[in-house]
């Protein structure tokens, strides 16, 4: 982990166990999810990583007010996510707090790195797995990594809302069942093209839903406005059938006309993959 990500927050025995844990999750002595999770040890910030944090709120939230989708912007009021101070995940004062009431979805902190199985775990229990470290001052604009910023600000909010939520831990739950290759690949695919660059049209008008759209200044703009973007109805065979690129603004995105339409698409393909497994769906 690079030393300007405030690496100390992440080096202690709790977090060298926990990212351990993350490793070998799943064999034989890792199969406990709550091994994964650390404490935010939330005085670790310091006065840079709340005003990088006040900065990309401030500048983030402004664009987003008539561009992300109201369930987005309603689940960020619903968490009290405020630009004053990087987001507490665990007390009175907590997003947590908020959700707990809300759909029972959790942000959990973790050190870093988690496997696909041992997210999808967390998934499946509406456990949201959170880097608490804060991108450096030089690297405000851009940061390859998730972040606070991105995990919280730019996810968590969509949380609050109980179609999303019931969408998001089937997924977790599908997931995790999944062993056929070809639906693992298939899941990512959805995954990318919704939970991080999802677009929704709403009063028929194209808004922001995935987080790595809501997080991103640049890639934001670029989703709404650009005429390279190839903007499709979203539909689940065809989201899933097609690749993704990861190094630069994507050039394809999939437009829902709502989230129960994503919801009841993943139920559909929950079902698919547990029936192969000889499970119940949604059980
Ligand atoms: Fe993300």
């Amino acid at each position: 982990m690079n030393q300007s990500l405030n690496s100390a927050m992440i080096d202690d025995a709790q977090a060298r166990d926990a990212q351990a844990c993350a490793d070998r999750f799943g064999e034989p002595g890792f199969e406990d999810i709550d091994r994964l999770y650390i404490d935010q040890r939330y005085d670790g910030y310091s006065d840079e990583n709340q005003e990088v944090w006040r900065t990309l709120f401030d500048r983030q939230m402004e664009f987003l007010e008539s561009r992300a989708s109201n369930v987005y912007l309603s689940g960020a009021r619903a968490i009290n996510l405020v630009r004053d101070h990087i987001p507490y995940l665990e007390g009175p004062k907590s997003i947590n707090h908020f959700l707990k009431q809300l759909t029972g979805w959790q942000s959990r902190a973790v050190p870093g790195y988690l496997s696909p199985k041992a997210f999808f775990a967390c998934l499946s229990r509406r456990e949201f797995p959170t880097t608490i470290v804060i991108r450096p001052k030089e690297s405000i604009d851009y940061l390859p990594e998730p972040d606070i910023f991105h995990d919280v600000f730019g996810h968590v909010p969509l949380h609050a809302d109980p179609v999303f939520a019931d969408f998001l831990q089937t997924y977790g739950k599908a997931a995790l069942t999944a062993t056929d290759p070809e639906d693992t690949t298939r899941l990512a695919r959805l995954f990318w093209f919704t939970v991080e660059f999802g677009l929704i049209r709403e009063d028929d008008r194209l808004k922001l839903y995935g987080s790595g759209l809501i997080s991103s200044p640049g890639e934001s703009k670029h989703a709404l406005e650009s005429p390279e973007v190839d903007r499709r109805p979203f539909d689940l065979d065809t989201v899933c059938d097609t690749d993704f690129e990861i190094d630069h603004y994507q050039p394809i995105l999939y437009v829902l006309d709502s989230f129960e339409q994503l919801r009841d698409a993943m139920n559909e393909y929950a079902h698919r993959i547990l029936e192969k497994h000889g499970q119940t769906a949604g059980a």
